[in-house]
């Protein structure tokens, strides 16, 4: 379609009603939202009854604003949940994951049966190794079926996962560990990207430099490179983990029992550790993907084609279809490992059927074209999601028409690491969609979009979006801070999760996600905070001040903009600019990571301030996004600002 065909489009026709041969064969009918309606509360408890308990809740919901219980006299176990259950209905043999290696032709099969005698062994070595119910241990490794093997070990010791995104540097790993105090690192010795070989365990071992407590770290050998070796803490996966029996007797824990810890980012500079629990967690990461997905275990093969390393990995590559019992790909490699029809091939030759991923790398697969996708056979798909920032309608269109064969209904699903689980999203077969609208709160979920004074918006209005009821897999908290907690998500409008995002009711009452109205960025669906960067910017010798901003971006939604002053003088800087532009972005790499690189760093002698001496981020968002300048009466010298959007327009300090 063109731009200005779509464009017509959307003016006349606004949204697709779902197909009736759809709907007919829907896991979701619309009795359900009445259902959830009539009793949230009973819908929730009934939907806990997708798990198998050891002792089965009597309990629902205890609520004491804003701290959460969900099921709090069930006990179960995790790991028995994902996989063990399945092979004792007979299921050993069915295909857990296809998974899919970087290079060209690698790949491995793997069953429930197979997954199972996988996880006990890993348990037990785990348990040589002293893990124990209520220990975190970090979890840095690549995309390889090792990692889901130990997330799945680990909670079934009752131990908790802290899985660090492999993208991480060794500082990041490091204040991580630190954080939730872990004691035990699995990780790999390296990963394979587009056909190279990416080291992991040289940034385990700095990190571990400042990390005293972390008396183990679990090797697997997957690059064959060369690692340096510390006697007695580090431990080959091969050595310790093969030998191990293949069984393993999973224990029960409390339905509050916390299984898992993520890290993400909020306004500060420092990452909160966002924890979950296990029973509600698993609630709702079970019932999302059944009614969302519409899942058959039998027939579909799903793909989420996200990294572990993130929320959606571990509730949609990991958690969710596993106890739904399903068969996943999991895939190791970038979109373009071996060509950019890769993704496509991936699809075609493993008969996916439900493809979920974010709009960012839709856009990419996008700019590459559609003969990629139109050459090869797509008839496998039957569902479409996408997640993790707002999806533009030009990118939702050309994944319906040139990825889903204008057949597949779309789910754009909303949520956060701190949710746990899907929040907002049509359900297919009921919804009707709209291109660019995540639409309608799930059943058993109340959200609004509320103004400045926490009032609820009306039809074709805009405000921010609230949670107003608790839900199964909320955060329990930030792992050691519940104060933050209550500051960060609950003081905003009293009584109400505050989830930092704007939203939009349009004239039919449906919903909007419109990005993050606080210091958080959205790059290529990654969540960075603008303070983290700055710190890491400031960190730099050379450097006086940072302002740090996201800027819109018509491929990774936003990009980071830097406006930063050197304590060197303006000749000096002059001189080595480039150099130094290159420096701070190598910098901020090695301390966040490669993914914080700033798209553009602008080396200016002064920040545009106001009188008081505060830094005027409004006015740098308006030049870094090209837009006319707002209100610059309040700055100390207004003429800052416009030579710094002189530069800014120039292109100066953009990655090459
Ligand atoms: O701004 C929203 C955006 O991603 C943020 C949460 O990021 P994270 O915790 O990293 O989790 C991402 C994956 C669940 C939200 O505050 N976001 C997520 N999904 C959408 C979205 N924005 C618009 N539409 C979505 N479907």
């Amino acid at each position: 379609m063109t731009e200005a065909k779509l464009e017509a489009w959307l003016e006349e026709t606004r949204s697709f009603p779902p197909s009736e041969e759809f709907a007919k064969q829907a896991n979701a009918q619309p009795s359900i939202y009445e259902e959830a309606a009539a009793d949230p509360i009973a819908y929730w408890r009934t939907q806990a009854d997708r798990l198998t308990w050891t002792k089965a809740p009597t309990k629902t919901l205890e609520w004491d604003l804003p701290f959460a219980k969900w099921f709090s006299d069930g006990t179960l176990n995790a790991s028995y949940n994902c996989v063990d259950r399945h092979v004792e209905a007979g299921k050993g043999d069915k295909v857990a994951y296809h998974w899919v290696g970087d290079a060209e032709g690698e790949s491995r099969t793997i069953t429930y049966g197979e997954l199972q005698k996988m996880v006990a062994k890993a348990a037990n070595a785990l348990s040589e190794l002293g893990v124990k119910s209520g220990d975190r241990v970090a979890v840095y490794m690549p995309m390889i079926p090792e990692a889901i093997v130990t997330m799945l070990a680990v909670v079934r010791l009752g131990a908790v996962h802290s899985v660090i995104f492999a993208g991480f540097s060794a500082e990041s790993l490091s204040s991580r560990i630190l954080d939730s105090d872990c004691q035990v690192v699995v990780t790999a010795d390296g990963a394979f990207r587009r056909g190279a070989a990416a080291p992991l365990k040289p940034a385990v071992d700095e990190a571990l430099k400042s990390c005293p407590n972390v008396r183990a770290v679990l090797v697997v050998q997957r690059t064959k490179g060369d690692v340096e070796w510390v006697e007695g803490r580090d431990h080959w996966w091969h050595d310790i983990v093969d030998k191990q029996a293949d069984t393993h007797a999973p224990e029960s824990f409390d339905a509050e029992h916390t299984m898992l810890i993520m890290y993400t980012s909020g306004t500060t500079a420092k990452p909160k550790g966002i924890f979950h629990t296990t029973g509600g967690y698993l609630t709702q990461a079970a019932t999302t993907y059944y009614n969302i997905f519409d899942v058959k275990p039998d027939t579909d093969v799903c793909w989420t084609a996200a990294d572990i390393g993130w929320i959606t990995g571990h509730s949609y590559i990991v958690y969710g279809p596993l106890i739904n019992g399903v068969t996943s790909v999991m895939y190791e490699g970038l979109p373009d490992s071996g060509g950019r029809d890769r993704w496509w091939r991936i699809i075609e030759e493993n008969k996916v059927s439900i493809l979920y991923t974010a709009p960012t790398t839709i856009r990419t697969l996008m700019k590459w074209g559609h003969q990629h996708p139109a050459s090869k056979d797509l008839s496998s798909l039957r569902l479409l999601g996408t997640v993790g920032e707002p999806i533009n309608p030009e990118a939702w269109m050309w994944y319906r028409e040139h990825v889903g064969g204008n057949r597949c209904p779309i789910v754009d699903t909303w949520w956060q690491t701190e949710t746990g689980a899907i929040m907002i999203s049509p359900l297919p077969g009921i919804t009707a969609t709209k291109p660019g609208a995540a639409m309608k709160a799930l059943p058993g979920i109340m959200v609004d979009v509320v103004d400045n004074e926490g009032n609820s918006v009306g039809n074709g209005e805009g405000g921010y979006l609230v949670v107003t009821h608790p839900w199964p897999s909320m955060t329990r908290g930030i792992y050691g801070d519940p104060e933050r907690f209550k500051e960060t998500y609950w003081a905003r409008f009293p009584g109400l999760y505050f989830a930092g995002d704007g939203a939009k009711k349009d004239e039919d009452g449906d919903l909007w996600l419109l990005g993050r109205i606080d210091d958080v960025m959205n790059i290529s669906g990654h969540r960075l905070s603008t303070t983290e960067v700055e710190h890491a910017l400031v960190g730099y010798p050379a450097v006086a001040e940072a302002a740090v901003v996201g800027a819109s971006d018509p491929t990774t939604g936003q990009a980071i903009v830097a406006f930063v002053t050197l304590k060197l003088s303006a000749e000096d800087a002059e001189k080595d600019q480039t150099a130094t532009i290159e420096a701070l972005r190598d910098h901020v790499a090695k301390v966040i990571s490669p993914i914080a690189k700033p798209r553009q760093i602008i080396l200016t002698p002064e920040l545009p301030k106001t009188r008081s001496g505060k830094i005027m981020r409004r006015l740098l968002r308006d030049v870094a996004e090209n837009r006319p300048l707002g209100d610059v009466t309040t700055l100390t010298d207004p003429t800052v600002v416009n030579s710094i959007a002189d530069l800014m327009s120039k292109g100066d300090g953009t990655e090459e």
